[in-house]
């Protein structure tokens, strides 16, 4: 990601998320955030940080316009391949009411390892996380 693409990762951070992440957040993690681009537009993003040897999806989300074609899943395989070899593990959270993106995490190879109890905010009160994780080895 450029700073140029900061205010359509913002824009698309706002049409997805439940609790968006601010611009400041996304100002902080420009080194760890791959785009795609459609047609000269970005219409999705994907955060993975890496320390030591795991890493951490911290955030990924596909504009409205373009769900559902496939991209989603070519990001987040094109951001794992990438990932240095000494990364052997890799996590990440999801609402347990993300169906769509529980289903993607399955299916690119993803397992439940625990949950965290009302993890998130929801407009009625708390909501728990699920913690999945993908070995890399
Ligand atoms: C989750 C998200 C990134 C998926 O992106 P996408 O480009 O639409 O997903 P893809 O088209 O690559 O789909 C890949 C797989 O994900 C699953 N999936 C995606 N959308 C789905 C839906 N609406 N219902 C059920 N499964 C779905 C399917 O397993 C699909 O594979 P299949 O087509 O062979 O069934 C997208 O829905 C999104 O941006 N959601 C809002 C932000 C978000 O929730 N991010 C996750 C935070 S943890």
């Amino acid at each position: 990601m450029g700073q140029g693409d900061l205010e359509a990762v913002v824009a698309i951070e706002q049409l997805n998320a439940k609790s968006p992440w601010s611009k400041k957040q996304f100002l902080q993690c420009v080194e760890w955030t791959l785009v795609v681009v459609v047609d000269n537009i970005v219409v999705g993003f994907v955060v993975v940080v890496g320390v030591v040897d795991q890493a951490e999806l911290q955030n990924i989300s596909i504009h409205p316009d373009h769900k559902e074609l496939g991209l989603g899943e070519e990001l987040l395989d094109h951001v794992i391949n990438g990932l240095p070899k000494q990364i052997d593990q890799i996590y990440l959270e999801v609402r347990v009411s993300n169906f769509s993106a529980i289903r993607l995490y399955n299916k690119i190879g993803f397992v439940e390892v625990g949950q965290r109890r009302g993890y998130y905010s929801t407009e009625y009160g708390r909501e728990d996380a699920l913690l999945m994780s993908r070995s890399l080895c």
